[in-house]
């Protein structure tokens, strides 16, 4: 009995002794800026970054936690040396590539960090070997990674084949079809009557890139002025970077035929 007492007394000691330390930060002190502290992944981080919702998804729950200032501290995370290793880790992490300021990054940053994460993410190196022993949640799984890869690379490599096809080869478009991917996949971004995170959309055939009054484009997009008819657009959905580099729009179609339907309907939708 004695031996428990004195046991548990060795404990407590050791365990204020642990918080004690903690409130010292030899390596930096990030929990000053962070702000989350629940379990939660932060819904807000990156709420208005341009990219597709898989890839806001993954890097909200499987990076944020140390690449952002919405950390989500676990409960050890109170007790030095834990506490220390964990600060170390963010500090580092958020000056490599703090998401938390993703939206105000200028697009070469944030191509370049694009290009990063895809390469991270297939090195299987992010997130640290450390960090996953703790939580089995956050390693990549297969898809993930695919996700962040696609995302980086824009796609090119693996659907070459399919959009060098031009419309034609494989007939018309049809509008009504189009219109359902449009709400599948463009209404997150685009309308055909307001502008959103994207420019709006009615009577874009045939207009020349970049000139929707009222929106903020690229520079690039705009400089570009490219004529939006058939052969570009299948382009741009199908890889926004081999017709304009450094655009904001991150976000392709991956299938011809989708593509057709979209520029069918989008050509049946004036101004
Ligand atoms: C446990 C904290 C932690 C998590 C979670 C984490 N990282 Fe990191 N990351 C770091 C640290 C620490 C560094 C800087 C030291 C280094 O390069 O190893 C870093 C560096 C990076 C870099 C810069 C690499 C370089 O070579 O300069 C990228 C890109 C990156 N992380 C992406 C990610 C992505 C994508 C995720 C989510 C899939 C992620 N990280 C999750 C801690 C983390
Ligand atoms: C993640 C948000 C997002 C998604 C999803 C998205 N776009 Fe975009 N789109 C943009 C942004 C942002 C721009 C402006 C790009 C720039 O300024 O470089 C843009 C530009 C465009 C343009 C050029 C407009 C002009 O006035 O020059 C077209 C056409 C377009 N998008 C079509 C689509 C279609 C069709 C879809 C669905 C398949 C789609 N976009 C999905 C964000 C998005």
């Amino acid at each position: 009995m004695r031996r428990v007492i004195v046991g548990l007394a060795g404990l407590a000691v050791l365990v204020v002794i642990s918080l004690v330390l903690a409130l010292a930060h030899p390596f930096g002190n990030p929990r000053a800026t962070t702000t989350v502290a629940t379990d939660a992944p932060s819904t807000l981080l990156l709420e208005h970054a341009l990219m597709p919702v898989e890839v806001r998804s993954v890097l909200r729950q499987k990076c944020g936690d140390c690449h952002s200032t919405q950390t989500r501290w676990a409960w050890y995370g109170r007790f030095a040396p834990v506490s220390w290793l964990m600060e170390k880790d963010i500090t580092e992490a958020q000056e490599q590539m703090n998401l938390s300021q993703w939206e105000s990054l200028p697009d070469e940053e944030i191509f370049l960090l694009r290009a990063e994460i895809g390469g991270v993410a297939k090195a299987h190196v992010m997130p640290p070997a450390q960090y996953r022993v703790a939580h089995a949640d956050v390693t990549l799984t297969d898809e993930d990674i695919r996700v962040l890869r696609d995302w980086a690379h824009g796609d090119v490599t693996s659907k070459l084949g399919e959009s060098e096809k031009t419309p034609e080869d494989a007939g018309p478009g049809d509008a009504g079809r189009g219109k359902q991917v449009f709400a599948s996949r463009c209404a997150g971004c685009h309308t055909l009557e307001q502008h959103r995170e994207g420019p709006k959309l009615a009577g874009v055939f045939g207009r020349a890139s970049g000139t929707a009054p009222g929106f903020i484009y690229s520079f690039a997009l705009k400089k570009a002025a490219v004529k939006w008819d058939e052969q570009s657009l299948d382009k741009w959905l199908a890889n926004p970077d081999a017709v304009v580099q450094m655009n904001n729009m991150y976000f392709h179609v991956a299938k011809a035929e989708q593509r057709r339907d979209l520029i069918a309907y989008l050509k049946s939708s004036g101004n």
